[in-house]
């Protein structure tokens, strides 16, 4: 049935038959505590592909923090009824074990891209990221595979992989799924208090602003990111990583908006910390 989970050594024969008569495959992964944004990822892979894999595995090489870790929500009984509702052929949920064996000892290493923005707070982060992408994709063999915008680093960091290494597979990027007042959705999002619940949706308002007078192109960005990471401050936010601008195609970071970029932000509300990502296109 749909909601059956699979362990390792049957995903590569799961979808073998499918490969075999030529049907094509579509790529989901995620860490599970499945919203609407992960279900966006779905509902492309359904309408591209003959069958849609999602994966849950809530991966401790890309955690940084134990804390993290610990807190992140699961819920796989829901998620797999959630993925069956929505016509996922099959769910891909293994233990630690299986993808790190005891003796495990490689690591798949993105540079350049992995460097600036989330790798300078999350150290270790993308080599996890792309260790885990790059088993889960060699383990499947889709045709495609889905990423969310939300994470646009992530996604940078993925296709740089894809093409350095010769996987062939077509990585396909996904707009980022919002709730009406303007918050990314995020697992994470139901550790918030409702305080802070209530002044995360701030983060988004701020940097849409940010980024219509950036695309203006009248103030410099020295003088935009800073005014905007006080607001972040006054608005609530205890602690901001970053306010910044970086070009969409290789991430290097922008003092104006000559080239298609995009406005990053990560900003902590307590314990939970909240990343989100816009497109900034000079007018
Ligand atoms: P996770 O955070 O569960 O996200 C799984 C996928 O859903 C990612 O591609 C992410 O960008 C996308 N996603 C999350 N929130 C979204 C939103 N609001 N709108 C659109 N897409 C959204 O990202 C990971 O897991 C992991 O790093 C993973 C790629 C699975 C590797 O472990």
């Amino acid at each position: 049935g749909p909601d059956q989970l699979y362990r390792k050594r049957e995903l590569r024969s799961a979808t073998r038959p499918w490969r075999r008569v030529g049907e094509s495959i579509g790529l989901v992964p995620t860490m599970g505590a499945l919203h609407a944004g992960h279900l966006a990822l779905l509902h492309r892979a359904i309408a591209d592909c003959d069958h849609a894999v999602a994966t849950i595995f809530v991966n401790p090489k890309q955690f940084d923090r134990k804390e993290d870790l610990s807190r992140y929500p699961r819920d796989e009984g829901r998620d797999a009824k959630l993925l069956a509702e929505h016509r996922c052929d099959l769910l891909f949920a293994p233990q630690v074990e299986d993808m790190y064996p005891p003796g495990f000892a490689s690591t798949v290493a993105v540079t350049g891209v992995s460097d600036v923005l989330e790798g300078l707070y999350r150290p270790g982060h993308f080599n996890g990221v792309t260790t885990v992408v790059c088993k889960l994709l060699l383990q499947s063999l889709p045709d495609r595979a889905y990423f969310g915008e939300k994470d646009y680093q992530q996604l940078t960091v993925v296709r740089q992989m894809v093409r350095d290494l010769d996987i062939p597979v077509e990585i396909v990027p996904v707009e980022t799924v919002r709730e009406p007042d303007g918050l990314a959705l995020s697992s994470r999002n139901v550790n918030l208090t409702p305080s802070q619940r209530a002044v995360a949706p701030l983060l988004h308002r701020v940097m849409t602003e940010i980024a219509e007078e950036l695309a203006d192109g009248q103030t410099p960005a020295a003088l935009l990111l800073p005014e905007g990471q006080q607001r972040l401050g006054s608005a609530g936010f205890t602690k901001i990583d970053y306010l910044a601008l970086h070009a969409a195609d290789d991430l290097t970071s922008l003092r104006q908006v000559d080239r298609p970029a995009r406005l990053f932000a990560a900003a902590w509300l307590g314990k939970t910390r909240l990343i989100d990502n816009i497109a900034v296109e000079r007018r």
